[in-house]
């Protein structure tokens, strides 16, 4: 159990003269370039979605099963704050349709994406534009997700179904990214057991996690017997005993909501501990490899795991004090995070079919969607710029 976890110190980060403007004019450019490629992607997909990951730069389209489908709904919520084009709200309101259908079926929903799914998808929609229907259909997958609740354990469970003994007790980092859906039922009704389970939830995965030294496991098995603790080990990262880049990310950024959610300081501390662990190890243009125990420079990068931290660390922004002697460091490496992706990693030469974010890693060892486009990492390269050029009202 990690209780004394220790905070590396980070090296103070700076824009140059003129850099931030620079910066400014660069996002104002590549928000274009962004609103045509989601247009073009469209017709593409029609009422259809793209798969989690490119293939050889084209995503396969697919009906809406998979735990990422909502990353192209929330490019296109986004394309429509952006833009104010009524094509993407249209398309999106569709999805919010196809939405309902699927967890009225409860088709391929075994698993603890839902909030990954509805927040990007439903909430966003209520958020938006007020819709009412949308918010049942997210409380109807709060209610999914609820059943996923272990209470012996305290935790949600990860994957699998609920009877499997593999999957039973595990919880996984990502699962943080989650619980921003269960909030949000309480909020809807009143009724505090959505967010009782997501505060359990996230003080086991403060507990046991989160290493002292400020990393991550990716997964993390308890004994559904008694509760207690077992073991840590991981899927998509290197070695059970590694660092998976977006596992850390998720493990940020998602700390961090909760604390949003819960006042909690001790998770506020928890977001700022597991940036600084990323942050000494991120490479020269801060797009990290695909796992933080990786420094070979030939290594895949995940682009998608840096643009989730600089989502995490402009919101980190908004939260500290002025004072905080890391705050300016934290805005400067999110926007130079934002701009290298822009510069280097940005597919300029979009065509119907591909993804906007080149360099991904989705399962390095499963050989799937390595050094591609992936929807979240699309989503978040959005999700980053959106952060760096207005007050937004976030999905989560
Ligand atoms: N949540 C699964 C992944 O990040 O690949």
């Amino acid at each position: 159990m990690s209780e004394n976890i220790h905070k590396e110190p980070i090296i103070p980060i700076v824009l140059r003269n003129g850099e931030r403007a620079a910066i400014a004019r660069k996002l104002q450019d590549a928000r274009l370039c962004i609103v045509s490629a989601v247009e073009r992607n469209m017709p593409f997909f029609g009422g259809r979605f793209p798969d989690a990951a490119c293939c050889n730069g084209i995503y396969p389209v697919i009906d809406n099963q998979e735990w990422t489908t909502s990353f192209w709904t929330g490019q296109l919520w986004l394309a429509w704050e952006w833009s104010g084009n009524e094509v993407f709200r249209e398309l999106a309101g569709q999805h919010v349709r196809s939405f309902g259908e699927r967890i009225a079926k409860r088709d391929h929903t075994n698993h603890h994406d839902l909030g990954f799914l509805y927040s990007l998808s439903c909430i966003a929609a209520s958020k938006l534009t007020g819709d009412r229907q949308a918010k049942y259909i997210a409380l109807q997958a709060a209610d999914a997700l609820m059943e996923r609740y272990n209470h012996i354990c305290g935790i949600i469970q990860a994957w699998g179904e609920l009877d499997n003994p593999d999957q039973q007790g595990r919880m996984i980092i990502d699962c943080n990214m989650n619980l921003p859906l269960l909030y949000q039922a309480s909020l809807a009704t009143g009724d505090a057991r959505y967010a009782d389970a997501a505060k359990s939830h996230i003080e086991q995965a403060r507990r046991y996690i989160v290493r002292q030294d400020g990393s991550t496991f990716h997964t993390y098995y308890m004994d559904v017997k008694t509760g207690q603790p077992r073991f840590g080990n991981t899927h998509q990262g290197f070695s059970d005993d590694s660092c998976w880049s977006r596992g850390q990310a998720w493990g940020v950024y998602g700390f961090l909501l909760n604390y949003l959610y819960t006042g909690d300081k001790k998770l506020l501390e928890l977001s700022l501990t597991l940036a600084n662990y990323f942050i000494n190890r991120l490479p020269d243009d801060f797009i990290c490899y695909w796992d933080l125990a990786l420094t070979d420079p030939t290594t895949e990068r995940d682009s998608s795991a840096s643009a989730i931290l600089a989502c995490a660390l402009l919101e980190l922004v908004k939260q500290l004090p002025v004072t905080h002697p890391d705050r300016e460091s934290y805005e400067a490496l999110g926007l130079k995070i934002i701009d290298n992706l822009i510069e280097y990693y940005l597919n300029q030469t979009h065509q119907p079919g591909e993804g906007l974010l080149k360099h991904s890693v989705y399962y390095f060892k499963g050989n799937v969607g390595v050094n591609e486009c992936c929807t979240w990492g699309d989503y978040f390269l959005m999700e980053a710029i959106t952060r760096a050029t207005s007050l937004w009202n976030r999905y989560w």
